[in-house]
């Protein structure tokens, strides 16, 4: 084996999305002692280290992507008592704690915004990225993540505020030495309380073109600042020196949410020299049934077809190999649930197809993230109106694209909601069958999906058959087996249309995967001569050259 060891490599990941996870104290909103309750459950899933979405103090106008003190908890999740209590419960059950890390921007109520925003010779000033209009309007066309302009007009000063996502998140300005000595300080604090880790939110996104010039115009309104906010001209030089100060001197784990990351980028901030991150999300896979539409931009959607979405992944696969770790995800809270989006959500479909997609995913070469619920096969939810949904990505879209330019009508956008939004991802997780899922005793913060009835941990942890136990069989079979963290990807069955199989190589061991992407019986070759046993399947019987609907089989040779 010629890979380097590494724990982060070997675990696998949980993510939290505090809000939406357990209420412990009957307001409606997920909290800390909510997931502090909840320990033993991801212990018996088996998972090694949780990332906890923000927690920090904040206004949550982006659910808690909107920090206004770093080192403080938000009031309605808990106190600092209750996180040093679930940090310390976790690692008595042998479980890590990564920390969501959101510094391309700060709430506009942090001290430091509020200081900067005064005057122009504040000494906070130069904290964030204030520019001047211009003829009569923003410095450019860029359009903010949230929809609307990326700049906000300031009274106080009549100069403009550069913001990325919403207008209450202003980015900070990291040519600024102090804030950059700033932000590693506060790091340095977290891990000195003993974290193992983070997840850097945007963090391709620190750097920006100094230029600010105008943007491609897609949707006839405002110009697209991807290609000069992502992947900027010092954003690896930034990195290199948080990893000198702060990451290089603790045993932790890093992975970058690296929006408009290419392969070669990602060879940069991954690499296996250590010198920057440990692993980069990157979005191809997720990005595959986005339509070119215009006006629909994010919010097109199609059912994926097998294709484009292999070709992503196999190609991250092979050129990461060797040079740089990966990440593996189909799930997380910014995204629409992968069965319903990739798999299948109908009742005679959901369980099969949720561990097909579990299988592809949890076989490859790279470090697995599950989203909470994932492990449950829960599924999107159906919006029906403009109460149904809270967050300010669809809010600011629906208000922009239905209301203002009427571009699409309601019920369209309604219909791209309950396929691609962000909140198909964050209703409350599903405990059990008794009101609201078990989530929480009182008014839930956004409407639980009405399938909690049916899908809901509960029923999961009593039926073997359930999407829990075989997530809780493939990660065990990671933590069992070298060859699935270490093996070599190579892809198979290039030709086919409808089932993805790869093997991975280690030494004499060979492992064989194949999924069945479709609800009709596929053929497939690739068991053909072997009698070994599966590692894993969800099924019990198999046909030879021929998978059945959805059907994933492993086998080691
Ligand atoms: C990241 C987060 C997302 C958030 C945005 C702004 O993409 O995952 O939830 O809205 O950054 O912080
Ligand atoms: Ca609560």
């Amino acid at each position: 084996m010629n890979e380097k060891k590494a724990w982060w490599k070997e675990a696998v990941i949980y993510q939290i999305y505090p809000r939406s996870f357990a209420d412990s104290n009957g307001d409606g909103i997920g909290d800390i002692p909510g997931i502090t309750a909840h320990l033993p459950y991801l212990k018996d899933l088996g998972i090694d280290v949780i990332w906890l979405s923000p927690v920090y103090k904040s206004p949550n106008d982006d659910n808690g992507y909107d920090i206004s003190d770093y080192r403080d908890i938000m009031d309605e999740f808990g106190t600092m008592a209750d996180f040093d209590e679930m940090l310390a419960k976790a690692h008595q059950l042998g479980l890590k704690i990564v920390m969501d890390l959101v510094v391309n921007h700060t709430s506009d109520e942090h001290a430091w915004f509020v200081e900067s925003r005064k005057s122009k010779d504040n000494p906070y000033r130069d904290y964030y990225i204030w520019k001047e209009g211009k003829n009569g309007g923003a410095p450019n066309n860029w359009q903010s993540a949230f929809s609307g302009s990326a700049w906000e007009l300031d009274d106080a000063t009549g100069m403009y505020y550069l913001h990325c996502f919403s207008k209450k998140q202003a980015d900070l300005n990291w040519e600024n030495p102090k804030v950059r000595d700033e932000v590693f300080d506060m790091m340095t604090w977290w891990c000195d309380k003993g974290i193992d880790g983070f997840r850097m939110d945007v963090i391709s996104m620190i750097s920006k073109d100094p230029a600010y010039p105008d943007g491609e115009v897609k949707d006839g309104i405002y110009g697209d600042f991807g290609p000069y906010v992502c992947n900027g001209p010092h954003v690896h030089e930034y990195l290199q020196e948080m990893n000198r100060r702060v990451l290089s001197r603790y045993d932790i784990m890093t992975v970058g949410e690296a929006v408009g990351v290419t392969i070669d980028e990602a060879k940069k901030y991954a690499s296996n020299d250590g010198k920057e991150l440990n692993m980069v999300f990157h979005f191809e896979h997720v990005d595959v049934d986005a339509t070119s539409t215009p006006v629909l931009g994010k919010w097109g959607y199609e059912h994926p077809h097998l294709r484009p979405f292999r070709e992503i992944l196999n190609k991250w696969q092979l050129e990461l190999e060797g040079i740089a770790w990966g990440s593996l995800y189909l799930d997380n809270h910014d995204q629409p649930r992968a069965v319903s989006r990739f798999g299948n959500d109908a009742p005679e479909w959901r369980v099969l197809s949720a561990k097909m997609l579990g299988t592809l995913i949890h076989m490859m070469k790279g470090t697995p993230y599950v989203y909470q619920g994932e492990e449950l096969g829960m599924t999107n939810m159906v919006f029906r109106s403009k109460e149904d949904f809270r967050d300010i990505e669809e809010i600011n879209a629906y208000r922009q694209y239905v209301e203002e330019h009427h571009m699409i009508s309601s019920e369209e956008m309604l219909r791209c909601f309950s396929a691609v939004a962000r909140d198909n991802a964050r209703t409350p997780m599903q405990w059990d069958d008794s009101e609201n899922a078990g989530f929480t005793t009182g008014t839930p913060w956004i409407p639980v999906n009405p399938n909690y009835t049916t899908i809901n941990a509960k029923a999961a942890v009593n039926d073997p058959d359930s999407v829990f136990h075989y997530y809780q069989k493939l990660i065990r079979l990671r933590h069992e087996n070298p060859i699935i963290v270490y093996g070599t990807f190579r892809p198979l069955l290039l030709e086919s249309e409808t089932v993805y199989a790869y093997e991975r190589i280690l030494d004499d061991q060979r492992l064989i995967v194949a999924c069945n992407w479709t609800d009709q019986p596929q053929p497939c070759p690739v068991f053909d001569g072997t009698d070994a046993p599966d590692l894993i399947s969800n099924y019990e019987t198999h046909v030879a050259g021929q998978l059945q609907p959805y059907e994933a089989r492993v086998v080691l040779v």
